[in-house]
């Protein structure tokens, strides 16, 4: 029964992989095909400019001065008879059909604010912080937000999972490898993320000093700029990050309290949640943390009173994800083997041969890696913060993390 099972499993898998294949050769031929069908001239001359498009998308490595841009935040907000509304918090069609004068703006569920400009999980931190706050705005020009964030082998698709997401609201990624390591300078040089290539600063180093040494590089940066960091499993709440950009007077530094994904986003560690750093303003991050940018992930500055600024994010709506585990079984195992022994308790794990059936296991019935505690299922259709909206809007790239393979009853109901 149990070979049976394991069977089925492996076929499902792969007549997936199969069609996966097929869709990718269609793909490719319906790429390829008009180059074999026509030598016409004015194909040349689209090809020409395509790769001169290609020349500008590279990204950055620190030997040339980086100019952010300056954006109007006017742009997304929508002037309804002299109450300004953040656009896309905005309900225009109710607006557009109200009658008797009554001229304001009216939010979407999950905004909220006399221009709809707050999101549900900043609406709610400013509530339950103790400290009035008086959020103003919007300003005249967004605050740039520069994302800095380590990449290795075994975080590619959170890595590639936040460019996606975020990519159209941040304004420089800054990605850091290890010194010796080169996957991510493959992955760039593969079209990692081409689209938001023209944004990546690639570096080498552990992170230490990292800020003192771009810092010169970026020539036109404020001091009202916003600096984020986060660690390998974190993908902070993209609507969140937007208000930031448009809006003064929030505590600092900003935390983040992520939904604790497991695996997938299919499952949810019982703790529900987890806290993690940080984003704070360029001249915070100079005042108060002396330019360390490890001080904004750290947990003494997470726990201390003293840095208690605002924490977005609780137990219902989440300040973005933690995705621990999202990968494929082989390397989570391989993810395993790096680490020192006491990452997991073996002992709990009573001894068992951690390989990728074990792992397959562990995702097949919701079990944590410690072998022993139980992950809540999730809920893709009737939970508003399942997955991050780029990979429900992909869920072809990542139906991994989405879909439960592993245990037949969620993949015939996903
Ligand atoms: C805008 O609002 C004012 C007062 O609220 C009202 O007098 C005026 O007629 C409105 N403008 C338009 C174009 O309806
Ligand atoms: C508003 O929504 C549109 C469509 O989803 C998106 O392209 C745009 O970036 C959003 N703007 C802001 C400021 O969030
Ligand atoms: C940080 O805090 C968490 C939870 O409080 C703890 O599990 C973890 O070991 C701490 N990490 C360090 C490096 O102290």
């Amino acid at each position: 029964m149990y070979i049976f099972r394991l069977n089925l499993r492996k076929v499902s898998i792969g007549i997936l992989l199969f069609g996966q294949l097929f869709l990718l050769f269609l793909y490719f031929y319906s790429q390829q095909s008009p180059i074999f069908q026509t030598t016409d001239s004015r194909i040349s001359f689209l090809k020409s400019e395509d790769y001169e498009n290609e020349l500008q998308t590279t990204y950055h490595s620190l030997n040339s001065n980086i100019i952010l841009k300056s954006i109007k935040t006017r742009q997304s907000y929508i002037d309804f008879n002299s109450s300004l509304c953040f656009t896309n918090g905005s309900d225009l069609n109710s607006m557009r059909l109200s009658t008797g004068g009554k001229w304001k703006c009216e939010c979407l569920p999950g905004w909220h604010g006399t221009d709809c400009g707050q999101p549900e999980v900043l609406w709610r931190a400013i509530l339950s912080s103790r400290k009035p706050v008086k959020i103003r705005g919007p300003r005249t020009f967004e605050r740039r937000l520069i994302y800095v964030f380590k990449v290795d082998r075994f975080s590619e698709y959170v890595a590639d999972i936040r460019i996606n997401e975020l990519g159209p609201i941040i304004d420089l990624f800054i990605l850091y490898e290890d010194d010796n390591a080169d996957f991510l300078l493959h992955k760039l040089g593969n079209k990692f993320c081409k689209e938001y290539q023209h944004k990546i600063l690639y570096m080498q180093g552990d992170g230490t000093n990292l800020w003192k040494k771009v810092k010169p590089f970026l020539k036109n940066l404020r001091n009202d700029d916003i600096i984020l960091s986060s660690g390998l499993n974190e993908i902070p709440n993209k609507d969140a990050l937007i208000f930031l950009k448009f809006y003064d007077h929030w505590p600092q530094p900003i935390k983040f309290r992520y939904r604790w994904s497991v695996f997938g986003f299919f499952w949810v560690h019982p703790s529900k949640t987890i806290t993690g750093g940080g984003a704070c303003t360029i001249s915070f991050l100079k005042e108060s943390f002396n330019n360390k940018l490890s001080l904004l992930t750290d947990n003494k500055t997470l726990s201390s009173p003293l840095y208690r600024g605002l924490i977005l994010g609780d137990l219902n709506h989440y300040g973005g994800w933690y995705c621990e585990f999202c990968n494929d079984p082989l390397r989570i195992v391989d993810f395993l083997s790096t680490k020192s022994k006491n990452v997991i308790n073996w002992d709990r794990v009573n001894h068992q041969k951690i390989d990728s059936s074990f792992v397959e296991d562990l995702i097949e019935n919701g079990v944590y890696m410690d072998g022993k505690s139980e992950l809540w299922k999730a809920h893709k259709y009737h939970d508003n913060y399942f997955a991050p909206k780029f990979v429900l809007e992909h869920d072809w790239k990542y139906d991994f993390l989405l879909v439960n393979f592993y245990s037949k009853l969620d993949y015939y109901e996903g």
